[in-house]
């Protein structure tokens, strides 16, 4: 087996193991990808620069997200389905950011519920909402994640309504699932990870699976989903989240600067800057080029994170001179998890942690936290 030194090979080997329909999940973007390939091509228009004789002999690569202390500079975002990648996947991402001192952002739509994922670490991981339009369901879910003791809620505003992937629809990956010949032999042509899928009962939808009258199983919940996603989505809806709860909230999918001075006026600690990975409006902005627009409208006391094309570690040092205070990934610790479980997740995290630090070291600084544009061209 080639030797695995950058997220690239995590990747490939991930399309080795998955069945096709699970790869080409995680491996997509809305419509004709093109501004899921410029979330990551865009990063090129962004140069560091080098420089020496600076005294690079200790390098700090910790950080303050919403006043809790974490080790690295990044954390997971909220995917959903990880746990069809790899058995109880999204424990498995948990625990290796709990390993880690990351944070974790789980989704509403993951595999494993929010009471699996506290009951399995020890370390608040952040819960991220869907908008639904069973409002039960929203208030019971953010009880859930209070009782669970997640540290942040992250409301997730850039998908009122599902944008299309081709590739899932073709894959028979669509709600309602549209079970072919082609996807059972997709399943079919990968033994093991059928063999290894075997070994959990958790293959649906943990946060909603019994959470709702009448939802029991897959049909059910692909039933009530399909058309849960609320398009009546408005800024009165932040208001509404915003009473019910405690902690940090945090909105998902700002990218425009107009956005950035309404959600300024919100009783909210931060947002991150994101377009959801190119999955939902194709043909819009890049998330680094939306970055380095708007972060000079954010409000000073509200948090920037960013996510979008992270690939490297030279990526997050990048966007963190733009002005993020982190950076958040989806795709990287999805092809680790897809290709080895736990460990390949902590491959990707040990393969950034080294990046990361040859590239601050090299651009002169010792201290992610010291990074501004000054260290940009
Ligand atoms: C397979 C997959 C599933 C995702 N599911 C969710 C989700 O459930 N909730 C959400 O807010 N964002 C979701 N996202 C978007 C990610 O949180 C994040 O914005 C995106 O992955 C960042 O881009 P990157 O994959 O290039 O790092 C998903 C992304 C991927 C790739």
């Amino acid at each position: 087996m080639k030797k695995v030194l950058e997220i690239n090979d995590l990747k490939i080997l991930a399309k080795k193991k998955l069945p096709k329909m699970f790869y080409d999940y995680v491996d997509s973007g809305s419509y004709t990808e093109s501004t899921y390939i410029e979330n990551e091509t865009d990063f090129n228009k962004i140069k560091l620069r080098q420089r020496v004789g600076r005294d690079i002999s200790i390098s700090r690569l910790s950080k303050k997200f919403l006043e809790k202390e974490y080790k690295l500079p990044f954390g997971f975002a909220p995917c959903g389905m990880g746990g069809m990648l790899y058995p109880d996947g999204e424990i498995l991402v948990a625990k290796a950011c709990e390993k880690n001192k990351i944070p974790y952002i789980l989704s509403t739509m993951s595999i494993c519920s929010i009471e699996q994922v506290a009951e399995n670490t020890n370390e608040q991981f952040w819960f991220q909402l869907y908008v639904m339009r069973d409002k039960t369901f929203v208030e019971n879910v953010i009880k859930r994640a209070q009782d669970a003791k997640c540290y942040a809620l992250v409301l997730t505003m850039d998908l009122p309504i599902l944008a299309q992937r081709h590739k899932d629809i073709r894959n028979g990956l669509s709600a309602p699932p549209k079970p072919s010949l082609n996807s059972l032999l997709q399943i079919l042509k990968k033994p093991k990870w059928c063999l290894k899928m075997l070994s959990t009962s958790n293959r649906s939808f943990g946060n909603i699976l019994g959470h709702v009258d009448g939802v029991d199983d897959l049909s059910s919940i692909v039933k009530w989903a399909d058309g849960q996603f609320d398009p009546g989505l408005s800024w009165e809806y932040v208001k509404w989240i915003r009473k019910l709860w405690k902690g940090p909230l945090i909105l998902k999918g700002i990218l425009d600067e107009d956005d950035i001075k309404i959600a300024n006026d919100y009783d909210i600690q931060g947002i991150i800057i994101s377009n959801h990975g190119g999955r939902q409006l194709d043909g819009t902005i890049s998330s680094i080029m939306a970055l380095k627009n708007v972060i000079n409208d954010v409000r000073t006391n509200l948090e920037v994170f960013f996510d979008g094309g992270i690939r490297s570690g030279k990526d997050i040092v990048k966007a963190l001179a733009l002005g993020a205070n982190g950076v958040f990934m989806g795709r990287p610790y999805l092809y680790g998890l897809g290709a080895m479980g736990q460990p390949g997740v902590e491959k990707v995290i040990e393969i950034l942690v080294k990046e990361v630090n040859t590239t601050l070291l090299l651009a002169g600084e010792t201290d992610v936290n010291d990074l501004d544009n000054g260290n940009l061209y």
